[in-house]
Formats: structure tokens, sequence, C-alpha cells
């Protein structure tokens, strides 16, 4: 399956954020952190922001939510305009039930996983999902070093979905860069988030190209 890189706004400049929407549109995803200061130490944007970013993104808009109660949000979210909608294994009580809403209004159902949370109770249920999020970094917060000790999941994962002829696709956010892009790809994600390598650089356009090209090998 091909690669797909999805830069994270987290890491743009929030009050020019359609310039800094503009300047990636060579990638195939935006990524929109939700933060509620609950689920995570951080707080981010909510329903009017991710609502106009949908409205004005050439790109499909792919919302991470990092909050509590997923089970009550993530329907308004999907309403918003977004083509995903991911919710976390440690906030939500029912995420078959969530992804089944989600699916029915039309939005891809993503599941994430913290560091030190297993992919494997997800074996059985995989099918309801079209993305796990295995994160890289602990969920809060732009910029940290990537955890390679997460490969072990995201080889177990694919090694599952192929087992199981699924089109799941594995998306890895946290500390992803031209450095750790081959090694992710190479563990079996096809789905890079990448905050702060893109927009971090003066061009961000060959940032999205450098981080491909490194993923495909
Ligand atoms: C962190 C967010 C990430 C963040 C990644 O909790 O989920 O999407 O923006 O930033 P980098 O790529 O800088 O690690
Ligand atoms: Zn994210």
């Amino acid at each position: 399956m091909s690669i797909q890189i999805a830069p994270s706004i987290l890491s743009a400049d929030f009050v020019n954020l359609e310039r800094d929407l503009k300047a990636i549109s060579s990638a195939d995803l935006v990524h929109v952190d939700v933060m509620d200061h609950h689920f995570v130490p951080n707080l981010t944007l909510g329903e009017p922001i991710v609502e106009r970013i949908c409205q004005v993104s050439d790109l499909p808009v792919d919302v991470h939510l990092m909050i509590e109660d997923p089970d009550r949000w993530a329907p308004e979210f999907a309403k918003l305009g977004a083509a995903s909608v991911t919710f976390h294994m440690g906030a939500t009580h029912a995420p078959v039930r969530l992804a089944r809403q989600l699916r029915e209004m039309g939005v891809k159902a993503c599941f994430a996983v913290r560091p030190a949370e297993p992919v494997e109770p997800l074996f059985d249920i995989l099918d309801e999902f079209d993305m796990i999020l295995v994160m890289t970094v602990e969920p809060g917060f732009g910029g940290q070093k990537f955890l390679s000790n997460q490969m072990g999941k995201v080889r177990r994962l694919r090694d599952r979905i192929t087992e199981l002829g699924l089109p799941t696709r594995i998306q890895v956010d946290g500390g992803v860069s031209v450095t750790t892009a081959p090694v992710v790809a190479q563990a079996g994600a096809d789905v890079l988030v990448a905050g702060s390598a893109v927009y971090g650089a003066q061009d961000r356009a060959q940032a999205i190209d450098s981080i491909r090209r490194a993923a495909q090998g």
C-alpha cells in the first residue's frame, strides 16, 4: 500500500492557519490534533476551528482526538466534514460501537494506542477500523523524541492485518522525520504524521517530499 504523509498542524502558525494549510498541499492528509487538558496535559482547538479547517483544506482532514469521552464527542467532530476521526483506547468505553457509528456517518474510524498500551486486544476487532494509530511519543506535544521501541507493535499489527487480508492502514505519530521515516515504513506503517519535521522546515513541500522518499526507501 502506498505511503501517505500527514503533516500535523500542531506545529503550524495558528494565526496563519490557512497559509500553513496551503503550504502542505502536496501531502495526502492534514492531521489535526484535538486536545482537552484532561486526556493529555495540553489544550488545542475544538469544533469551530476543525469545521473551518475542513471547509478550506484541499486535503482530507484526519482528526486525532486526544480527549476524554470520545464516545460522546467523536460523532460531533465527524459531522464537521472530517475524512477520518481517531479516538484513543485509553479514553473509550465502547470502541466497536463508536467505530460503527462513525462509519455509518461516512467517516473513517481510527483507533489509537499510547506507548504503554498493547495492540493485541485489537487483533479480533481490526475489521471494525480503517486505521490503527500507534503513538511513537506520549501524546500531548509536538517535537518529542521518537520511541523506536514501538516498532515491535507496528510489526505485529502489520503481520496480523496481512494474515487477515484487511485494508487497514497503520499510522504512526510522534517524532517522524527523514531519519525515522524509513524505520516506521520498514516496520509496516503506511500513514506517517509529521509535525515539527514539516512545519519546522523553511520549505514545507520539500520536507514532505523528503519524508516520503525516505519512507519509500
Ligand atoms: C502529539 C500529536 C502529534 C504531534 C506530532 O501528541 O499527536 O500529532 O503534532 O509532532 P511531531 O511530529 O513534532 O512529533
Ligand atoms: Zn496527532
